[in-house]
């Protein structure tokens, strides 16, 4: 099912939640949303969800207007991150739950919900634990539980809210690619919620990062990560560093010198230079680079890690450079990025 939200606005006693939204989520794609807390990532799944209605806008299920259906009417599944299960009922009376509360003419049979429920307890890697209760189960069987459940009405659309963000991160990495592997197998299209950029990279065909009400970028995890289109992208999506520049006929300036760099898309004035610390090639001396000052130094993995003062105590930069390099504190070291972006102080 393909869900479109056309120029959504969603106020809470005349605060803005959601400002203009618009996105367009493609049948059996699954796609994350991303975002800082208070971003309005929740906001957003209820509205797709029917738990409530838009202040402006549409929010159209295939062809039909569905802005103003019920949930049921939408048919639509999800697991919030700290889904109770029923305690009083056992594992497959849990999945079978949203079945039984039919109404009679769409109702499937006791045996026919029964064989759904262990098929799906199957799906959901569980098998032969349909009879124990919600207690009986760790935190992340308990999560595939409600993913079963959600999955059983067998939804148009599946909605996820941070359906791990309660477990440790050894489960959640796991149940991520778990997640992955059921997505393929059924071909729900699916709207999955969360903080964590690196569940949303690797787990979404397209990302959707959000910030104060706002999309700030859509895209595949390759355009998000190697394309960023706004300063907030940038630093919010994997590691960057950043810098105060000044463009002038399309070279970049750092106080009085040139760095080497061309921006010859971006305005002249004030700007600000990004590039991610492991993407620079270090230089001997150079006429046209930067150049900065050794002031911590830290082994990270493979590599050292250094932060570097560059013209003026207030600009500070990472950089990665080889674990063997001989920099110690107050090092001079000159590099220049091999991928970068400018963007406009006011653009
Ligand atoms: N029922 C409500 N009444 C008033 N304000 C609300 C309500 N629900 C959400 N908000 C506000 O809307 C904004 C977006 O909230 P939302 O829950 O969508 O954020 P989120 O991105 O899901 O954050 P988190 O990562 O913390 O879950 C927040 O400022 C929040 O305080
Ligand atoms: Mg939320």
């Amino acid at each position: 099912m393909e869900v479109r939200v056309a120029g959504v606005r969603k106020e809470f006693s005349r605060f803005p939640a959601l400002h203009n939204i618009s996105l367009d989520i493609r049948s059996g794609e699954l796609i994350a949303l991303l975002g800082p807390s208070g971003s309005g990532k929740t906001t957003l799944l209820r509205l797709i969800a029917g738990l409530e209605t838009p202040t402006e806008g549409t929010i159209y299920f295939g062809d039909e207007d569905a802005s103003h259906k019920t949930v049921q009417e939408r048919n639509v599944g999800f697991v919030f991150q700290h889904y109770a299960l029923f305690r009083h009922m056992t594992v497959a009376e849990n999945i079978g739950f949203g079945l039984k509360v039919r109404r009679r003419a769409i109702r499937p049979s006791k045996q026919e919900i029964n064989r759904r429920a262990l098929e799906l307890l199957d799906l959901v890697q569980l098998k032969g634990l349909e009879k124990r209760y919600p207690a009986q189960l760790s935190g992340g069987q308990r999560q595939r539980v409600a993913l079963a459940r959600a999955l059983a009405i067998e939804p148009r659309v599946l909605l996820l809210d941070e359906p791990f963000g309660a477990l440790d991160a050894l489960v959640r990495k796991e149940l991520r690619r778990w997640l992955r592997e059921i997505h393929d197998k059924t071909g729900h299209t699916t709207v999955f919620v969360t903080h964590d950029q690196d569940e949303a990279l690797e787990l979404a065909d397209r990302v959707v990062v959000m910030s104060q009400g706002r999309i700030e970028q859509i895209g595949t995890p390759d355009e998000i990560y190697d394309n960023p289109n706004s300063p907030f992208v940038y630093g919010f999506i994997g590691e960057s560093s950043a810098l105060p520049v000044r463009v002038e006929k399309g070279e970049v300036w750092l106080a009085d010198r040139t760095i080497g760099l061309k921006a010859t898309d971006v305005p002249d004035g004030d700007a600000q230079l990004f590039f991610r610390p492991h993407d620079v090639d270090l230089l001997g001396d150079c006429g046209g680079c930067l150049v900065g000052t050794v002031i911590t130094s830290r082994r990270s993995g493979a590599k050292r890690r250094v932060e570097l003062e560059i013209g003026g105590a207030r600009n500070r930069v990472e950089i990665e450079i080889p674990a063997d390099h001989p920099a110690t504190d107050k090092s001079r070291l000159a590099f220049r990025p091999r991928y970068w972006k400018v963007f406009a102080k006011n653009g």
